[in-house]
């Protein structure tokens, strides 16, 4: 064997390094595992040259082009593959040089369109195609149970395969042998296609948790370790449970936010940073100015790996993602925009029309909102705030309303 194989498994997701000389491949690598597959090719000595998706996934977020930013190397999926990182599309029996071995690849399609299995030697990467004494799903992401019966075909014509590694593991499973598949996978070891093609046809599991924001994600093609992420990004770190952290005001907050994220307003963020739990936070704003702001006070306290929504909240409405609202009556800071600006119109036109004695409404209102802006004090806030329609807001019972607010208004 001139090749050699580590196994890294999460959530029943397997990835793998495959290391040949100086040289290493990743094969599906996950986001959240790119810092282990960095360590295990340090430790071995060896660089990473590619990292390969079997296919697009929906289950978790690829780490393909985090590796590829941190270690220059070829993100490699099929030509069919959405993503726009991919530096080599591989088509049908393609071969790569791997240090002192080759990597051949065999376009599998059935659980996707893109599906790759990957001879190296002996051993088959199968990705989705096979797994221990089973196959991968084909009713999603264009799935075929034909293509998937064919596919399987191709599989059990292959020759010297010994041990298959496969793209999930629900059974303490990690590999298993090309033969015991063969001879008790009820589908690979099946030759009869329409009696696969029946029964994957008549498999309808529950789609995995959060596939949309993982799709989007893996079919862009984004980097997942830069400090400004697309909406697109965030809503895939959304999706594995990433930890969003919303600094607007907590009335901000209630009348739109992204589901599963927690409100911390500016104003506390550095008392209340605890409450991260040591994850890695990502900062979201209306507009991306007070999470930059926020991102600042966290960087002094030490706090790292810090990211942010760019173009905050306008960005995420923009990309038409949804959006969780708790509270329906208007922001304050809008009702306190409406009421002065109702107050300087009336007063205006009264003045014009009635007794030009009403202008001192307008400028009463101007002088307020320029007292407002200079001692950060809105009592028009205030009053509003003690309004029947805002009483059952819950956002009258934080620390974190708008009356002292600085940045309402502003962002
Ligand atoms: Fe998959």
């Amino acid at each position: 064997m001139n090749h050699s194989v580590k196994t890294f498994k999460k959530n029943g997701c397997l990835s793998y390094v495959i290391t040949s000389g100086n040289e290493a491949l990743v094969i599906d690598p996950r986001l959240d595992l790119v810092e282990q597959y960095q360590q295990h090719a340090t430790g071995e000595g060896t660089s990473i040259t590619y990292a390969v998706d079997t296919h697009t996934h929906a289950d978790h977020l690829s780490g393909t082009s985090t590796l590829a930013e941190k270690n220059s190397c070829k993100i490699v999926m099929h030509e069919k593959a959405h993503s726009p990182k991919v530096d080599q599309r591989i088509t049908h029996h393609e071969k790569l040089r791997l240090g002192n071995t080759e990597v051949l690849f065999h376009h599998t399609p059935g659980h996707t369109p893109d599906s790759l299995s990957i001879q190296i030697e002996n051993d088959l990467f199968t990705g989705d195609t096979v797994l221990a004494g089973g196959t991968g799903r084909t009713d999603f992401l264009g799935g075929s149970p034909e293509q998937m019966a064919q596919s399987l075909k191709k599989i059990r014509d292959l020759k010297n395969i010994t041990t298959i590694y496969p793209g999930h593991d629900y059974n303490n499973l990690e590999k298993t042998t090309f033969q015991n598949e063969l001879n008790s996978n009820p589908l690979l070891s099946n030759t009869n296609s329409n009696e696969v093609i029946a029964t994957l046809s008549s498999s309808r599991p529950p789609f995995p948790e959060n596939m949309k924001g993982i799709i989007r994600f893996n079919k862009s093609g984004h980097v997942g370790g830069s400090e400004l992420l697309s909406a697109d990004e965030v809503s895939g770190h959304s999706a594995m449970g990433g930890l969003i952290v919303d600094v607007r005001q907590v009335d901000e907050f209630e009348h739109g936010h992204i589901e599963g994220s927690i409100s911390i307003p500016l104003n506390e963020i550095e008392r209340r940073h605890n409450e991260f739990n040591n994850a890695d936070p990502i900062l979201v704003c209306a507009s991306g100015i007070r999470s930059h702001e926020a991102k600042t006070k966290l960087e002094a306290l030490g706090i790292r790996n810090v990211r942010e929504l760019e173009n905050g909240m306008a960005s995420w409405k923009k990309a038409g993602l949804p959006i969780k609202q708790t509270n329906r009556t208007l922001p304050l800071e809008r009702q306190v925009r409406i009421a002065a600006g109702s107050l300087a119109l009336v007063g205006a036109l009264l003045g014009y029309f009635v007794n030009t004695n009403f202008l001192w409404l307008s400028a009463f209102v101007g002088a307020g909102l320029v007292f407002a802006g200079i001692t950060d004090t809105c009592g028009m806030a205030v009053l509003l705030k003690k309004m029947p329609w805002n009483n059952n807001s819950p956002s009258n019972t934080s620390s974190g309303c708008s009356v002292s607010n600085k940045g309402s208004c502003a962002s």
